[in-house]
């Protein structure tokens, strides 16, 4: 029987859990149950200094659902994806600037594939300044809306494209650019998702273009709003790396970002991430 040990973070987001046995994770049924209940409780979990191997992080998550093994073929081990800004180490490294902005993995797929359940990154090498994560709920975002907020963007429609993200790193990309982003498809995705447990949260971030039938600007302004209510002060949990350290977080009801590091930094984390059951509908 696993035990695992659990420390809220913030009052809003993020647990630190400790006290629990890197071998047995790749084996435990129970403490693969236990760590999604206490995600999907938490939106992020911190295992400080874990020091999991590529093929233990591997076997970890398996525990947890199944892989996404869209993004294989940069690194040895199947279903590990290198983070970083290191074109030596990640040949698609550029896309990765996005990052640096709120929002969430999975609302832009190349199919109509659900958004990843989580997203598992260990830290291998840290920046030396800067390049913590940040993470705030969505679940929270919606929850602080007022009533009459709520009752106006239940039915706001809001298009989601690989361009919006990419464009607010790249301002000025060059017609080849512009025509690899235009190649992912689009998605339009409710503004407000209910997801099957009866939880709502608000589908903001990077990827968010515009709201559908409003006018351009307003509706930018809107979105705008809205998430910075939701990654405002009070609301945030920033973790500062150690070398070892693995977090998993909730693409369901969790946004993030990059705080920014030097494009020279030697900043190396390993990610998986774990496919989606549910649409956002
Ligand atoms: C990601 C991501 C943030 C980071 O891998 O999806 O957003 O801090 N990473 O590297
Ligand atoms: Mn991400």
């Amino acid at each position: 029987m696993s035990v695992l040990t659990i420390d809220k973070l913030t009052s809003t987001v993020g647990a630190e859990v400790t006290g629990l046995d890197p071998a047995a994770l790749g084996q435990d049924d129970a403490l693969g149950a236990a760590v999604l209940d206490a995600l999907e409780d938490n939106g992020v979990l911190v295992f400080p200094k874990l020091n999991l191997d590529p093929q233990a992080q591997v076997a970890f998550c398996r525990r947890l659902g199944e892989i996404d093994h869209s993004s294989d073929g940069h690194h040895p081990v199947a279903g590990i994806y290198p983070v970083t800004l290191d074109t030596s180490k990640n040949a698609s490294a550029a896309y990765l600037r996005a990052t640096f902005d709120w929002h969430i993995d999975g609302c832009t797929p190349t199919g109509d594939d659900y958004p990843q359940k989580a997203t598992v990154l260990s830290a291998v090498q840290v920046a030396e300044r800067g390049g913590e994560t940040e993470f705030a709920s969505s679940y929270g975002a919606y929850d602080a809306l007022r009533d009459d907020e709520k009752a106006r963007l239940a039915s706001l429609r809001v298009v989601h494209s690989l361009e919006a993200s990419q464009r607010r790193v790249t301002p000025d990309p060059t017609p080849e650019q512009v025509a690899r982003w235009r190649s992912r498809p689009t998605h339009e995705h409710p503004l407000v998702w209910t997801h099957r447990s009866g939880r709502k949260s608000l589908v903001l971030g990077a990827s968010a273009d515009y709201v559908v039938g409003m006018d351009r600007d307003e509706g930018r302004a809107l979105l705008a709003d809205l998430l910075d209510r939701a990654t405002g002060a009070g609301q945030v949990y920033r973790h500062d790396w150690a070398v070892g350290d693995t977090v998993i977080w909730d693409n369901r009801g969790v946004l993030h970002r990059a705080a920014p590091y030097d494009p020279d930094s030697p900043r190396l984390m390993l990610r998986t991430t774990i496919l989606g059951d549910e649409p956002i509908q």
